[in-house]
């Protein structure tokens, strides 16, 4: 008989999970504590803007035409634990206040309301990010209180998707993970994901700790390239070399690769900044600071890049303060493609400014609600145009498919000066300059 899946928590990862097990062709019903999420899934509608997100929902909610009717909602956990042989935790697990360890409430009240209800065969199988060794200890929360007792068992099943690209990293994950303590939790898993293992996706079984680990050495890895990138950037700015040449010259090298080098302001989001943070807080819990302390670095030439930024425009505007001064900020979310401005570098460096005394104007494709309520201060434009108008200087500062297209002509009609510091390294500067645009990327003093 077909598995019966559910999916606790319905953000980010949760909805796409569920509405992604619902296209893989099971039954699955989703549990989430605040009934306003619920009810916008049922209607078809993401809290969050993620492409092919809403049109994925709609195939599998019911009462939209064509719907299969497979995906269904619920905030009772009763039912959740008679419907599910496979249960998937996708709950999230941010940065705690003034402490760089992560908050595993969620996590725990999730597993401490679901447990009760196990009294039939089931597998539990968490996904979100949690420091090493949570996993051993909720097996012991499941254990004690669910009453099929050793019928039901915990897996652990790291989460790898990317903002913007999150249907299709879940429908075709590069790999798939899974901690498991038997060949029935393995077994049930290779059932779940039985289309993407054929479609080629690698599945590589380890042990809990192990499972947890390589969720957090990944973001590790990839925070580590940025930022050595950008530390590039900053000695090439010292040396008046080019950190774009370099990326791409090193980058031939298939052993580095030329994936995640784009020099400029660094990374932000819900995931890269709190997960090394909680990386290296749990390494320290568990004795082992000292191999971590390298992330230290890797945090602060992230966070130093904001402030770098924010140096250029100001030498590029003469050097002196930035009362009087017109800025146009293009972009407010942490990356393209997502309204999430969640520890957004562009929004960190536009606020800055802002209260350093410029005049800033931003505009975001998807990203004005987010960040208008993060920052209700900063001045906000309809368009890129718009931002534009009278500006003394133009920061791109997310790198949008639309502001690539931007006709700099167009711009400079309405710009007051034509400078533009693209903070991103993804603008065309001969397209800029021959449009009559001053244009300064970081890491690049002559490019
Ligand atoms: C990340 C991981 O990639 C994903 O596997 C994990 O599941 C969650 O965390 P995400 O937060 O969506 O995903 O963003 P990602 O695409 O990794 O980008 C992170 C940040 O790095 C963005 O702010 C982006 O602009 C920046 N970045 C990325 C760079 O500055 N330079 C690059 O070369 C690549």
């Amino acid at each position: 008989m077909a598995l019966k899946i559910t999916v606790i928590g319905t953000g980010y990862l949760g909805a796409t999970h569920a509405a992604a097990m619902a296209e893989l062709g099971f039954e699955v019903l989703a549990l989430d504590v605040v009934r306003e999420k619920i009810e916008m899934l049922e209607r078809g509608e993401t809290p969050m803007y993620e492409p092919g997100l809403e049109e994925l929902l709609r195939r599998h909610v019911p009462g939209f035409e064509g719907s299969s009717g497979r995906l269904r909602f619920t905030q009772d956990w009763a039912e959740v634990g008679a419907f599910g042989d496979v249960h998937f935790v996708c709950v999230n697990t941010p940065q705690k206040h003034g402490e760089y360890a992560c908050d595993m409430s969620y996590v725990e009240s999730a597993i401490g309301s679901l447990a009760p209800h196990l009294a039939r065969p089931a597998l539990v199988v968490g996904k979100s990010t949690v420091p090493v060794g949570s996993a051993d200890r909720l097996a012991r929360t499941i254990a004690e209180l669910a009453p099929a007792g050793a019928d039901a068992e915990l897996a652990w099943n790291p989460e790898f998707l990317r903002e913007g690209l999150a249907v299709q990293d879940t429908l075709h994950p590069d790999r798939i993970v899974v901690g498991v303590r038997s060949e029935r939790a393995e077994a049930l898993l290779r059932q779940v994901y039985e289309t993407p293992i054929g479609e080629g996706s690698p599945f590589v079984v380890t042990d809990f700790p192990t499972a947890e680990l390589v969720k957090t050495s990944a973001n590790s890895f990839l925070a580590t390239k940025i930022s050595f990138i950008n530390a590039m950037a900053e000695v090439c700015e010292a040396a008046d070399g080019d950190v774009a040449k370099l990326a791409e010259a090193i980058g031939y090298d298939d052993r580095i690769g030329k994936k995640f080098l784009r020099a400029g302001i660094g990374f932000g989001g819900g995931c890269l900044p709190k997960d090394i943070r909680a990386f290296m807080a749990r390494a320290g819990e568990l004795g082992a600071d000292q191999a971590l302390t390298f992330l230290r670095e890797i945090d602060s030439i992230n966070m130093r890049q904001r402030g770098q930024m924010v140096e250029l425009a100001r030498q590029a505007l003469g050097g002196g303060s930035f009362l009087g001064k017109r800025i146009a900020v293009l972009g407010a979310t942490f990356k393209p493609d997502s309204d999430d401005v969640r520890d957004s570098p562009a929004l960190n460096v536009a606020g800055q400014i802002h209260l350093q005394g410029g005049q800033v104007t931003v505009y975001d494709p998807k990203g004005m609600a987010n960040a208008r309520r993060v920052f209700p201060t900063l001045g906000y434009a309809d368009s890129a145009l718009e931002a534009v108008r009278g500006a003394d200087a133009v920061l791109h500062l997310t790198e949008w498919q639309e502001f690539r297209e931007l006709d700099p002509a167009q711009l400079g009609e309405v710009a007051t000066t034509r400078l533009i510091l693209d903070g991103r390294n993804a603008l065309d500067p001969v397209l800029w300059r021959k449009a009559g645009w001053t244009y300064r990327a970081m890491g690049r003093p002559t490019a």
